[in-house]
């Protein structure tokens, strides 16, 4: 049945990431709320079988494309695999870093890559679904970035680099579709339960301590969808700034390098790097 997210954002919304983790979780969210899903992933038994359960779960149409997003091409192959579909909404969730280690213990091709999907990808995604959407005069764009944008930190410099960059274009198209009829929200999230970050906790050999559930996160985020340019998940002033407030730079970023916690909700990133 059509609710008011399909008729706004529908008929169809892409998820790039949205196998586990968040992006299962937004898949499920806009799959109830009546919207066909496109989602794109790597492991394609993985992409297959969550794909069943979204069909058997809601009764929505559900479209796979197995794409790496580091890869250049990426979402040209996505764009033509969807050259068909009216795509009202594009969630660009990949974008966790599996290895929260010291910029040098990676090698250069692996910091290229999380850049390329991080950003490359994201800024295309952006522009081949965006463009239409603002000349269609609807639709929303989600881009899920992190705590980790808002200061430098030890062992987060690539990923948070790229969140950074994620965080700036999310708020600047904005400002530019807000008039268009466009909705995009920069999503701020802190720890969260997915197989990506205990994975990292568990190399890590850390507990996961207070996390966020995804499910909540992507409810949360289509409910304010228009209420952008950036959601803080869990922050008592979703809408506000940087938790760092007035900090000098250089507190901010040794805070970050270690870990800052103050609660989940202000939890800039929590010590992962997801
Ligand atoms: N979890 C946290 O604590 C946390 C905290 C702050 C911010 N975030 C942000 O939230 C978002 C989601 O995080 P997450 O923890 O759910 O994990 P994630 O690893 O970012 O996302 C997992 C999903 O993305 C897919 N994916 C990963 N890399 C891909 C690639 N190169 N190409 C295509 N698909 C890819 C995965 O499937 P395949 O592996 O099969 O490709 C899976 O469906 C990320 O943007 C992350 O930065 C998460």
């Amino acid at each position: 049945m059509a609710t008011g997210t399909a008729i706004t954002y529908g008929p169809w919304g892409v998820v790039a990431g949205g196998s586990d983790g968040v992006g299962a979780a937004f898949a499920h969210e806009l799959a109830s709320r009546g919207l066909n899903v496109v989602l794109v992933a790597r492991r394609v038994p993985v992409l297959t079988a969550f794909a069943e359960e979204i069909r058997a779960k809601h009764g929505v149409e559900v479209r796979t494309l197995a794409l790496d997003l580091s890869a250049p091409g990426a979402l040209a192959e996505l764009a033509d695999a969807t050259a068909d579909l009216e795509v009202g909404l594009f969630v660009y969730n990949a974008g966790g870093d599996d290895f929260s280690t010291p910029f040098l213990d990676k090698d250069l091709a692996t910091h290229l890559a999380l850049v390329h999907r991080n950003c490359d990808s994201v800024l295309e995604a952006a522009y081949r679904f965006g463009g239409p959407m603002v000349a269609r005069g609807r639709g929303g764009v989600v881009l899920v970035t992190s705590g980790a944008a808002w200061a430098g930190g030890a062992t987060l410099a690539t990923y948070g680099a790229t969140k950074a960059f994620d965080l700036i274009l999310a708020e600047a198209l904005w400002a530019e579709w807000r008039s268009s009829g466009v909705d995009v929200l920069g999503l701020v999230l802190g720890k969260t339960d997915t197989p990506s970050m205990r994975r990292v906790f568990d190399a890590k050999g850390e507990p996961y301590g207070e996390t966020a559930d995804p499910a909540d996160v992507a409810r949360e985020a289509i409910d304010h969808l228009a209420d952008g340019p950036t959601w803080i998940f869990g922050s008592p002033a979703p809408t506000g700034g940087s938790p760092f407030g007035a900090l000098p730079r250089r507190d901010a970023v040794l805070a970050m390098s270690r870990g800052f916690s103050v609660s989940r909700a202000d939890d800039p990133a929590g010590p992962t790097g997801t």
